[in-house]
Parts: structure tokens; C-alpha cells; sequence
């Protein structure tokens, strides 16, 4: 029996903080308390005074070895999630992508495979449904059973990935119908790509384009028609990645009215400006990323709908490409640059920097964004995101009277960039231990390899 003994810190979840040890066996909380005194011969004792017990991360939004505009995104499943843990996330929910001609139980099987002894922390998949072909959705019920509780449907990227709505409205219906929840990316695809060759046939063919191409009613409209979409299939609705204040204002009207509709944003919409898509040349392709960064009044409405409980979970939507990689894909033309950017590493931080050590949110509303939430919205609570009697020893030691500089050189996601290059941050994170192993210590990962387990997540 192994025992690992966390004392002195402050333990913190979504309820509230306490000064408490905290005492892990087999990977699992065993007691939380004033345990010190306990007479445990073989505990490995770890001195946590003046430190921060914060629920591992629990990122909802990752794109790791996955197929996104004729190339891979950068990171792996074992480089991806070595980076989370090192950045203090302990669980991930993955997009499988339907590959195009597959069916969806062969392409869930396939992104298995490519998580399957490479992944270091615990993880699970939404399902990506991208072209609803005959018998589709009679494979739902196998893909919730095994696990698999949430789908993804794109509004926007029309030939590829986009359904159209009479196709969202089925996923909808038949997805509710067997417990499974449908996250949907909100863009109005078909404006978007009009007013994108507009500005490609007047020569405005660089990078910046990206962000005119999508203004913010591109969002709106897409979420207001998704709200009314699932009315009629009678379906509760997860909204990916919102950037935009009309967007807060829609989810905000639904629940207002107890309809089951949920959302989330991400780092990037909080914490960047959308004026990085005036750097010259091509060096603003690093936030060529969907939907674009707004201005500070979408971000202001960002943090409110947080806040408020409007939006209920801040995810990275990591998906990383190398600036190398979105120029020889994308030089002469915004339209074919990938979309995305990484995030898994740094969002535990910069959330805990700019959202707790500025005043914005408690230290318990971070703790519930970045890890209650998510883990309740998607099945995978009590297990995951708290610290409490029970759950996994998924726990992050982070010291408040320590600084974390960020910085490509430095960082283990496979990027060659971060679009936070530079940024210091109050607070560090010291260690991070997944179900009670020490996985990373000081931004390094130095856990077992492939240690990693699919989560079965449980349904509606
Ligand atoms: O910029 C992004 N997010 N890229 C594509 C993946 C997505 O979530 O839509
Ligand atoms: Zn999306
Ligand atoms: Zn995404």
C-alpha cells in the first residue's frame, strides 16, 4: 500500500479553502485534515507550508495528432499531454475527427489508437461528427457506452467538417436520445467563406484577413440559430470555444429561460487582444485561430459571463500548429493557413495570473472553471476535479510567492511559438501529481511514460 502525505497546504476546491494535509493511498484522497501527527511509517511526507492544493486540470478542448486543413496538429498524444501535466492539467478530453469515408466507430477506434500507451495523463474523446452518412447515427449508442459521452458538430469550414442544420438537428435529436451531449463549434460557415474570397480576390490575401473574414455576428447568428435548433430536437447544447459578447448574451437568454444550454470560452479569448492581427508580415498567422481574438469589450463580457455562470468552463482548445507549418501551408493565401493555436500548457497558469492575482474571479471560480466544471459537465465527476475523500490524487502544488516566465525555449508543447512569449506570471506551479505520481516537478515532466488511462465518461 503506498501513501503519499501532502502537509501544511491549503487545500483548495470549488466549495472553499482549507488548511488541511492531505493524505493520498493508491492513488486515490484518502483523508484530508490535520493528519500530520498520524503515525504512518512508510508515507512519503511532502512539505506543502505556504502552498496552493488545487484540483489537477481538467481541459475539455484538445486537438492532439489530429487532421485540421490538409496537415497534423504539432503535438502528440505523448508530447500534448506531457505538456499538460507539466502545465498543471491532469485530464483532457480529445476531439476524434470521423476521417473522411470511415465510419464514426472506426475513426474513434483510430484516434484510440494513437492515444493507447502514449498519453501520461488520464483522458477521453468527444466524438467529431462531420458527415452524417446513412446509419450514422445509429452507431451513438455503442459510441456513449463505450465511454464516449459527447459529440462535436462544425457550423462553419462548409466541404470539410461543416453539417448543415438539418443534419445538427438530427446529431441533436439522436444524441440526446441515447445520453450523449453535442458541443457545437457556432459559426455561420457560409458567410464567413464569402466574405473570405472578397477579401482574397481584392488582394488582401495575408494573415489579417482571418479576423475580418469572421466578425462577431459570424458567432452570434450561429449560436442564436443553434439555441433554437436545439429547442426543436429538444436537446441540451454545449457551445465550444465563445469569443463574443452577443454570443454570452444568447446563452445567457436560453438559461434565463431553463433551457439546457451550456458554454464555454478559452484562455486566448480572455487574455488576448485581437490587435495582434496588426503585427506586419506574417507573424500574426500565430493567432490565426477560430474564431478570431476580439476586443477588449468581447473580453470584458468574457470574464462577466464567468462570473455570472453564464459560461461555465474555460478550455484551451490547444491546437497547435508550427508558424513553419502555417506558412508553407498558408503564405499566399489567410484561407489555407490552419486554424489554431496551443494553449494546453499555459492555461492553468495564465488563468490562476489573470483571473485570481487580478482580481477578476476567486481562487474557488478558478478552481471550478479549470477543473470542477469541465469534470461535471462531461461526466467525469467526482473522479476528476476536486480534491476530496474518493477521487483520484490528481492535485497541483503551486507556489503563490513564486513567478512563471513563459516562453517557447522553455516550454515542452511541440510548438515553435506561444503566443504568451515573455509573459511573467505571478505564482508557479511546483508539482504536479496524477492519481498520487509525482508527474512534473518545476515545468519538467519526470513521470512514467504512456502512464495515462482512457476515461469512461459517464451520460446524460
Ligand atoms: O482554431 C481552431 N480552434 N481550430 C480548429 C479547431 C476548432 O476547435 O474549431
Ligand atoms: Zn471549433
Ligand atoms: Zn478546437
Amino acid at each position: 500500500m503506498a501513501y503519499l502525505m501532502l502537509t501544511g497546504g491549503r487545500v483548495v476546491n470549488s466549495s472553499g479553502c482549507v488548511d488541511a494535509d492531505v493524505l493520498v493511498r493508491d492513488g486515490k484522497v484518502e483523508a484530508i485534515g490535520e493528519l500530520a501527527g498520524l503515525p504512518i511509517a512508510d508515507a512519503e511526507r511532502v512539505d506543502c507550508t505556504g502552498r496552493l492544493l488545487l484540483p489537477g486540470g481538467v481541459d475539455v478542448h484538445t486537438h492532439l495528432d489530429s487532421p485540421m486543413m490538409d496537415t497534423t496538429t504539432s503535438d502528440d498524444f505523448a508530447s500534448g499531454t506531457r505538456a499538460a501535466a507539466c502545465g498543471g492539467t491532469t485530464t483532457l478530453v480529445d476531439f476524434a475527427m470521423q476521417a473522411p469515408g470511415d465510419t464514426l466507430l472506426e475513426s474513434l477506434e483510430a484516434h484510440q489508437r494513437k492515444a493507447r500507451g502514449k498519453a501520461v495523463i488520464d483522458y477521453g474523446f468527444h466524438m467529431c461528427v462531420t458527415d452524417l452518412y446513412d446509419g450514422a447515427t445509429e452507431e451513438f449508442a455503442e459510441i456513449v457506452q463505450s465511454g464516449v459521452s459527447s459529440f462535436k458538430v462544425f457550423m462553419a469550414y462548409r466541404g470539410t467538417l461543416m453539417l448543415h442544420d438539418g443534419d445538427l438537428f438530427e446529431v441533436l435529436r439522436k444524441s440526446s436520445a441515447v445520453g450523449g451531449q453535442v458541443c457545437v463549434h457556432a459559426e455561420n460557415g457560409d458567410v464567413i467563406d464569402r466574405l473570405a474570397a472578397d477579401l482574397f480576390a481584392a488582394g488582401r490575401t495575408g494573415p489579417s484577413s482571418h479576423e475580418i473574414s469572421r466578425p462577431p455576428s459570424t458567432e452570434i447568428e450561429a449560436v442564436q440559430r443553434a439555441i433554437q435548433i436545439a429547442r426543436m430536437a429538444d436537446s441540451p447544447l454545449y457551445f465550444v470555444h465563445l469569443s463574443t459578447e452577443g454570443a454570452i448574451e444568447a446563452v445567457a437568454e436560453a438559461r434565463a429561460k431553463d433551457w439546457a444550454v451550456a458554454g464555454e470560452t478559452c484562455t486566448h479569448y480572455l487574455t488576448l487582444d485581437r490587435s495582434l492581427y496588426d503585427t506586419p508580415g506574417f507573424e500574426s498567422a500565430k493567432v490565426v485561430l477560430t474564431p478570431p481574438l476580439r476586443t477588449q469589450e468581447h473580453r470584458e463580457a468574457l470574464w462577466r459571463g464567468l462570473r455570472a455562470g453564464t459560461l461555465g468552463v474555460v478550455s484551451s482548445d490547444h491546437c497547435p500548429f508550427c508558424l513553419e507549418e502555417k506558412r508553407r501551408l498558408g503564405q499566399h493565401d489567410f484561407r489555407a493557413i490552419p486554424n489554431g493555436g496551443p494553449g494546453v500548457e499555459h492555461r492553468f497558469i495564465v488563468m490562476y495570473a489573470e483571473g485570481v492575482r487580478r482580481g477578476r474571479i476567486s481562487l474557488e471560480k478558478f478552481v471550478d472553471l479549470t477543473a470542477t466544471a469541465p469534470a461535471r459537465q462531461f461526466g467525469m465527476f467526482p473522479t476528476k476535479g476536486a480534491i476530496a475523500h474518493g477521487a483520484d490524487a490528481d492535485i497541483v502544488v503551486l507556489d503563490p510567492d513564486s513567478w512563471t516566465t513563459i516562453s517557447a525555449k522553455t516550454q515542452n508543447q511541440r510548438m515553435d511559438y506561444t503566443p504568451y512569449e515573455g509573459w511573467k506570471l505571478p505564482g508557479a506551479i511546483e508539482k504536479v501529481y496524477a492519481r498520487g505520481e509525482l508527474v512534473a516537478r518545476n515545468g519538467k515532466y519526470i513521470g512514467t511514460e504512456g502512464r495515462g488511462r482512457f476515461l469512461e465518461r459517464s451520460s446524460l
